[in-house]
């Protein structure tokens, strides 16, 4: 709270210009569209309380705009190892070069999103926030860090932030208002009470949920089709479906026993007074599988063997991986934690996103998800991936899952259905372009579309063949390529089939195609953007920083777009 003792607020009480101070910028960084939802509900609520505020995407943002800004909030995702979102990497960048301007005059504040269980969490948020202040920027509020359960603290930050706010715009023009109206600023209730969202998540019914591997297969992927009827949900190629899964009532029951708890007992499942029993609560409310560094701190309060575990290692990441909260139940025996402060350490259970795989307008009630199911062994037991195990088990006719649509702005057909496409999904990731391709044929685009596939076997994992096989003909596909990993004694993936095509790829990226990635980050799209580079230097002649340099410039004009996980 340095909000009080600023110097643009007495220069604003000078010049009499309270105005002025109202003038807001949000500025966000997001990956898979949290952050973009924060920003846009934040942006809703300060201008009804008549700030006038400009919501930027960092991609969009001119940065020589910077200096001219007073009031600045940003929201920023992290994701994977510490890295800034692909379209807050350029703003990013320049705010860390030398280029960046001194911001004496700026008031800003950072909401960071994040995810606990990675070892640099919040990382962007906690950078860019570091960094301001280092440029002369002035603190509004502090910046908060959010887990994946990040409601309730973006809800706090953002009460902190108006405080600071309203006290800035009240020393400037010199009144001190009644507390109230500020407040009765504020619309208490959203006029759309029945909308359905993330917080508030429609139960859709399973009408199909089928396994697309054949016998003998090492894996197993599901095609689920959900009736939307009734939702009012509506999404465009590129969105994704959130799924709030339920955890296995065996390993809940087993950890409660481990504990010595009672099932039954009321535990509270948000701050806003509601309960359930914790059966119920550590089922559908908390997160149980996955550890993190500060759960086990958190954890340690209430276990003297754990206190000591973690003041010996010098790092616990090699205990958290793989290990779930029936591990640590078990590892450390003998606790001494009530059932309102197991779940007072836990995190709420987060939804999982889903690309979608079928085109709102060719079929508006219903909406096809691919889901890979997760099974394992790890640490001497058998593990699940929750949510994709839940719909595999779950995916009987006549069941529901709790859903909602998550917009992915940043993985988006061109607007110009003439313009070609290059799609790259193995796996998994080839459930978007199901969606791409089914939207290109009810809109009759004449835009040439080229698709490279990967999994392991021809014969059992050739996901949608006959789809595919059916759009070549009828020339919505006009390329397809694959690459079955494990038919021949050495591996071939979709990028060794990029570089055989590299000369038709090249001239496809000269006439302007998008090109699109979704699918495994770690190995799979970084190969690919590696191969991307490799065509580009071999086939167009530049060197490896004009490649760089082509490829930036096409993420810039956002003709090449990934969905990476
Ligand atoms: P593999 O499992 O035989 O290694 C979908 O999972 C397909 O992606 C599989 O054929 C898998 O091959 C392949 N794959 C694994 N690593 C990859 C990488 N780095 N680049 C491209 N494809 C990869």
């Amino acid at each position: 709270a340095t909000g009080l003792q600023n110097p643009s607020a007495t220069a604003l009480q000078k010049s009499g210009t309270v105005q002025a101070t109202k003038e807001l910028t949000i500025l966000f960084g997001s990956q898979t569209g949290n952050s973009q939802g924060l920003a846009e509900e934040i942006s809703e609520k300060l201008k009804n309380m008549e700030y006038q505020v400009t919501l930027t995407p960092m991609n969009e943002f001119k940065v020589k705009d910077l200096k001219k800004l007073t009031l600045l909030l940003i929201i920023v995702s992290t994701h994977g190892e510490g890295d800034p979102p692909d379209t807050a990497l350029p703003f990013y960048e320049f705010l860390q070069s030398h280029r960046a301007p001194k911001l004496n005059d700026l008031h800003f504040s950072v909401l960071a999103l994040g995810d606990s269980s990675y070892e640099f969490f919040c990382q962007t948020g906690k950078q860019l926030d570091e960094r301001l202040e280092e440029l002369g920027a002035k603190r509004l509020s502090p910046r908060v860090d959010c887990d994946l359960d990040y409601d309730e603290p973006a809800a706090q930050w953002f009460e902190d932030v108006a405080q600071s706010l309203k006290k800035m715009v009240e020393a400037a023009s010199g009144e001190s208002a009644g507390e109230g109206a500020f407040v009765s600023a504020v619309p208490s209730s959203t006029p759309e009470q029945l909308k359905y969202s993330r917080t508030n998540p429609f139960r859709a019914e399973i009408l199909e949920n089928i396994n697309l591997n054949g016998r003998g297969s090492n894996k197993e992927t599901r095609h689920l089709e959900l009736s939307l009827e009734g939702s009012n949900f509506q999404f465009e190629p590129g969105d994704s479906i959130g799924i709030y899964p339920e955890n296995d009532e065996e390993l809940v029951h087993l950890i409660i026993k481990e504990l010595q708890l009672d099932p039954n007992e009321s535990v509270p499942i948000n701050n806003q007074g509601e309960v359930r029993s914790l059966l119920e609560a550590l089922k559908n409310h908390y997160e149980i599988t996955v550890l993190s560094k500060p759960l086990l701190e958190k954890a340690s309060k209430f276990n003297e063997k754990l206190q000591a575990f973690i003041e010996s290692e010098e790092d616990v990441r090699d205990y958290l991986k793989g290990r779930d909260l029936l591990d640590l139940a078990r590892d450390f025996s003998s606790w001494n934690i009530s059932a309102v402060e197991l779940v007072g350490i836990l995190r709420k259970m987060p939804a999982r996103l889903y690309s979608i795989a079928s085109s709102y307008q060719s079929n508006p009630d219903e909406v096809h998800l691919t889901i890979g199911t997760v099974r394992y062994e790890a640490n001497g037991r058998k593990r699940n991936g929750v949510c994709s195990v839940h719909c595999a088990e779950k995916g009987k006719h006549g069941e529901f899952l709790s859903i909602y649509v998550q917009k992915n702005p940043n993985f988006r057909l061109p607007s110009d259905p003439d313009t070609p496409i290059i799609m790259i999904g193995p796996g998994t990731g080839v459930a978007p372009f199901r969606s791409f391709l089914e939207e290109r044929e009810e809109i009759e685009a004449k835009g040439k579309s080229w698709l490279f596939f990967g999994d392991q076997h021809f014969v059992t994992d050739f996901l949608y063949q006959v789809e595919w096989q059916r759009w070549l003909k009828n020339g919505v596909l006009t390329n397809m390529d694959v690459a079955f990993s494990r038919d021949t004694e050495k591996k071939v993936y979709v990028q060794h089939r990029m570089l055989e095509k590299s000369r038709e790829i090249y001239n496809w990226l000269e006439e302007g195609a998008h090109v699109y990635v979704c699918g495994d980050e770690k190995n799979m799209a970084k190969d690919v953007n590696s191969t991307l580079l490799e065509i580009l230097e071999k086939e167009g002649g530049m060197s490896s920083e004009a490649a760089s340099a082509y490829l930036a410039d096409m993420q810039q004009e956002k003709r090449y777009q990934r969905d990476v996980y």
